[in-house]
């Protein structure tokens, strides 16, 4: 009886092990289909209102807003999104307000030196800042934003995808006695009325009637357009007559982040320019990044033979390796896309324009709304220290085009994910569309059953084996 009795508990161990085990593995799996469920989960979404500006018709606001609105603290940002809305919060077309660009700064200013938030004055305690640019590849501070697209933001993914994030904030990164800021610069011209729409926003110096930058200098001779004369506040053609009506204005911009984890793999940001004619990080005999170019019309070059497509290149050495998780371009109006290579000639990232072909706000007729962008699996698309890329970018050269850009903006992990990690993520990726879900949880279903069988026989077999010990 004892013996007998014995055996029980050990059966009654067993069993309560055995459904352990089944709990464990159906709770794993209503976890799964919760996080599913809760698609981002632990990602905030906060929305946020730039200062205001005000714009007449014709005129341009190019403000450095200091100390803006963030999420404060160490986090991980997933995605940051900007565009342009009116007072009511209407989404502003870009056919009324051309939005050239928003960029957004990270810096580090000593805690106390108390600017008013979204204060624009230029330059006020700048000396005392320290700059937290991104990590490369321009000269100095050029080019050294965390986040910044222009008339494509309404349609262009940026979402980092997971288990990755750019980490901000990180307490051992702050200097003493500094804290984390942001700045936004918000460059927009408003088109309402203007006698050349496509001019304006190209800013072609003879539609501003501009001679001289914004510090008095002269121009170069040569140079016909581009930002040095659309500066705050210049003012480009109007037809006469027309209507000079002030409009309030905003960036309104979401940001999605969540607090730092130890799971979360931090990503670099890099954006590439294919003005940036060095030979290497630290060659100051040849120009580094001009961020714009001219594109000449084929007519005037007389190479009409090459299909009046304007290809510019660009070899550009990467100062570390890592596997490349996005990618994206950013182009003008006529842009046709742009392509980095490795240097193997494998397609890093080809990212291509989508031109608007209606009037309502993300789809405007003639202007670039969105730009495609590159996931790659991560892991697949890998960048080696010292690599030289090459970044291919194409415009239509049937017009001329002054002020245009191409920059390649991708993110890169030093460390691909864990095994494990990314087996969850493919899991992840694979079932965000919920008709995955049902599979997945009867897959699973299935599986326990499979397992559970298998337990119970080797249970038996096991008890067979204890009858035989005892
Ligand atoms: C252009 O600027 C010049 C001075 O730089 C001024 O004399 C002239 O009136 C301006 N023209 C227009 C159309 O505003
Ligand atoms: C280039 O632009 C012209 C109009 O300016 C258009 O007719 C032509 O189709 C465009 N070419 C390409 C390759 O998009």
């Amino acid at each position: 009886m004892i013996i007998l009795e014995l055996n029980d508990a050990a059966r009654a161990r067993k069993m309560l092990h055995c459904c352990q085990w089944w709990y464990l593995l159906l709770l794993a799996i209503f976890l799964l289909a919760l996080k599913v469920q809760g698609d981002d989960n632990g990602v905030k979404t906060t929305v946020f209102l730039s200062p205001k500006f005000v714009l007449r018709p014709g005129e341009v606001e190019d403000k450095f807003y200091y100390n803006i609105d963030f999420p404060r603290g160490h986090i991980a940002v997933k995605e940051f999104f900007g565009e342009v809305v009116d007072e009511w919060g209407n989404s502003v077309p870009l056919h009324e307000t051309y939005l050239h660009h928003w960029v957004i700064e990270r810096y580090h200013a000593p805690m106390g030196v108390d600017v008013p938030k979204g204060n624009s004055d230029e330059g006020l305690q700048l000396s005392k800042y320290i700059v937290v640019r991104n990590s490369g590849v321009c000269q100095g501070n050029v080019l050294g934003q965390y986040f910044g697209v222009g008339s494509e933001t309404r349609r262009t993914k940026a979402y980092v995808p997971d288990p990755y994030g750019i980490e901000v904030g990180n307490p051992v990164e702050i200097p003493n006695g500094f804290e984390e800021r942001w700045l936004l610069n918000v460059h927009a011209i408003d088109t309402r009325g203007v006698v050349d729409r496509l001019g304006c926003t190209e800013c072609r110096c003879d539609l501003y009637n501009i001679t001289k930058d914004q510090f008095g200098r002269p121009l170069h001779p040569g140079y016909t357009g581009g930002l040095r004369c659309c500066y705050d506040q210049t003012q480009c053609r109007v037809q006469e007559g027309f209507e000079n009506i002030k409009r309030s204005l905003y960036l309104r911009y979401t940001v999605k982040w969540m607090d730092w984890e130890d799971t979360i793999l931090p990503v670099k940001i890099y954006i590439l320019d294919v003005t940036d004619s060095r030979k290497s990080a630290d060659d100051s005999t040849s120009l580094g990044c001009q961020v714009e170019y001219e594109v000449e019309s084929c007519d005037a070059n007389g190479l009409g033979n090459s299909g009046c497509v304007d290809t510019k290149k660009a070899s550009i050495v990467m100062p570390q390796g890592g596997a490349v998780i996005y990618g994206v371009a950013h182009q003008h109006s006529g842009g046709l896309g742009s392509t980095l290579y490795g240097e193997d000639g494998q397609v890093i990232c080809s990212s291509l324009p989508i031109y608007g072909e209606g009037k309502e706000p993300g789809n405007e007729a003639g202007y670039i709304v969105g730009m495609s962008s590159c996931y790659p699996q991560p892991g697949t698309v890998r960048i080696v220290e010292g690599e030289t890329l090459l970044l291919e970018s194409y415009y239509n050269s049937t017009q001329k085009h002054t002020g245009v850009m191409d920059l390649f903006y991708i993110l890169v992990a030093d460390s691909p994910p864990k095994p494990m990690l990314s087996l969850l993520t493919s899991v992840h990726e694979l079932i965000m569309p919920s008709k995955y879900l049902w599979p997945l949880v009867f897959i699973g279903v299935a599986v326990a059953v499979i397992l559970g069988v298998g337990y119970l026989q080797r249970n038996k077999r096991e008890d067979g084996y204890h009858l035989i010990d005892i």
